[in-house]
């Protein structure tokens, strides 16, 4: 490929320092910016943390108790440097942050310059050469503590976009490892990814990997123009001849898509659950027992589009086509990278048209909408989605959208409609779907309508066939199918 690796850059401080590289004792490892841990102030608890909701740990888990595991991440704390510890069978290996790296790279580099970038420019993404340098320096301290927590030959799977440089720095430092990459939100095509100043450096990082993965076919399609267009990569069957700087192949790095899933069997035995299946009864009463109940459940971020659906829905009040008696909006924003300015103003933006919204309509009973800025717990959020009977996802561009899977796998009863963005990759898979797209204001309100009214047997028909597809593709399938690729790639290029 010919392009300068970055170099190594030196710590600036104490706090900071990146340790030595040196062969550890696990044969499969797992690197992403956040430890799926949480703290808890409830000492009680086992030594202070708690497992994070989601799929990825819970796929992951059993690998990691079979294959003695270690997942190397950011624990959400800045200048705090703490020692490796042992949780519900995983070594976990906190990576510190100082203040200022928080701020560059992971509100900088990650969440101002690549996530808008990498979500149709939503947002104007920002490039600032200061939060690139803190980039490097971080996704290289993540590889160094990869490197030294890994056995001979052990697998490392790095996730997602906020360690794009650490399959090529892991390379370096260790050319016997097997290297997986997994990218869990879009990647952009060619002709926005060339704005980024450091776009060759970017491919070639994750050129680094053995195995690239990315949520849907046009993903893996766009990081293959991309690498053949800045890096002059020769590209066959999906699969790239990597180059050391003197022209010889170092290895065949291979991109394919494999579309994310959730936990199935905890949302199904969830939604089984007679007393979740209560607070969602409960939940339709404290509402008022409207005819029909719609959610939205989100981080309240820009690429969601919330701000679409609220003025979708505030047009139906205002037509007169949806009553405040007769429907009720829940929406959920769960709070997110609240120092970021573009997230600030987001929530200013979905807080006044709320507060117009149901200044307008709310009566002395009913309620527009609930907007609700919190996270809840799995439980709570399983019996949202049985007391809706329209789930509303608006998203102006997503990697996947594990919100309208959930939904799909919680309605047990095959009773439910799904208004889902096609510009989601779960559209890939949950095509009987209502499908719209949210800039179409006018096709948006029209799908809200068609889904309050669908015909039970239509509804049910298009459940169904979701729920096969869901049922059939939970999330320890996505990990077994991308850990097992990884490893008979790893035969054919022994062999
Ligand atoms: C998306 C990203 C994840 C990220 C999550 C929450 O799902 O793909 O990598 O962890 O958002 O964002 P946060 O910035 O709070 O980690």
């Amino acid at each position: 490929m010919g392009v300068p690796l970055p170099e190594k850059l030196q710590p600036k401080n104490q706090a900071t320092r990146s340790p030595k590289p040196v062969h550890g004792t696990s044969d499969f490892v797992v690197v992403s910016n956040r430890l799926p841990v949480d703290r808890v102030a409830d000492e009680q608890s086992d030594a202070g943390w708690r497992r994070s909701p989601g799929g990825l740990v819970t796929a992951l888990a059993p690998v990691m108790a079979a294959r003695d595991g270690a997942w190397v991440g950011w624990h959400g704390a800045p200048d705090e440097t703490l020692e490796p510890f042992h949780h519900e069978n995983m070594d976990l290996i906190p990576v510190p942050l100082s203040g200022d790296e928080v701020e560059l790279y992971y509100e900088g580099f990650s969440n101002s310059t690549l996530w808008p970038l990498y979500h149709d420019v939503i947002a104007p993404p920002e490039f600032h050469r200061t939060w690139w340098d803190a980039y490097r320096r971080v996704n290289r301290r993540f590889a160094e503590a990869a490197a030294g927590a890994s056995a001979r030959n052990a697998t490392v799977w790095v996730q997602d976009y906020q360690l794009q440089l650490v399959p090529r720095y892991l390379r370096q430092l260790r050319p016997d490892l097997r290297i997986g990459f997994f990218n869990h939100i879009p990647f952009p095509p060619p002709e926005i990814f060339a704005q980024l100043p450091w776009r060759q450096s970017i491919i070639d990082g994750l050129l680094g990997a053995d195995l690239i993965g990315f949520q849907r076919p046009n993903d893996t399609a766009n990081f293959l123009r991309s690498a053949r267009r800045f890096l002059g990569a020769s590209v066959k069957a999906q699969q790239v001849h990597v180059k050391e700087p003197d022209g010889t192949i170092s290895h065949i790095a291979r991109a394919e898509p494999f579309p994310i899933s959730i936990d199935v069997g905890q949302i199904q035995k969830l939604a089984a659950d007679p007393e979740i299946i209560a607070r969602s009864k409960q939940i339709r009463e404290d509402l008022g027992n409207p005819k029909t109940i719609l959610l939205g459940v989100d981080r309240l971020d820009y690429t969601k589009g919330i701000t679409h659906r609220l003025k979708a829905y505030g047009e139906l009040l205002k037509d007169g086509a949806i009553t405040v008696e007769d429907a009720a909006l829940i929406q959920i924003a769960s709070p997110s990278r609240e120092r970021v300015e573009s997230y600030r103003l987001l929530r200013e933006d979905v807080e006044g048209m709320v507060g117009r919204l149901n200044g307008q309509f709310d009566t002395i009973q009913n309620t527009a909408i609930r907007y609700l800025h919190h996270s809840y717990p799995v439980e709570e959020m399983v019996a949202m989605y049985l007391a809706a009977d329209v789930m509303l996802v608006t998203a102006l561009r997503d990697g996947m959208n594990l919100v309208a899977k959930e939904y799909v796998a919680a309605r047990n009863d095959n009773t439910g409609a799904l208004v889902l963005s096609e510009f989601t990759g779960a559209a890939d898979q949950l095509k009987q779907a209502l499908l719209i797209n949210p800039h179409d204001i006018d096709g948006l309100k029209a799908t809200i309508v068609r889904a309050i009214n669908l015909p039970k047997a239509e509804s049910s028909r298009r459940m169904r066939s979701m729920r096969k597809q869901i049922l059939a593709h939970d999330v320890q399938r996505w990990s077994e199918d991308f850990l097992t690729t990884l490893q008979v790639e790893a035969v054919r290029d022994d062999g």
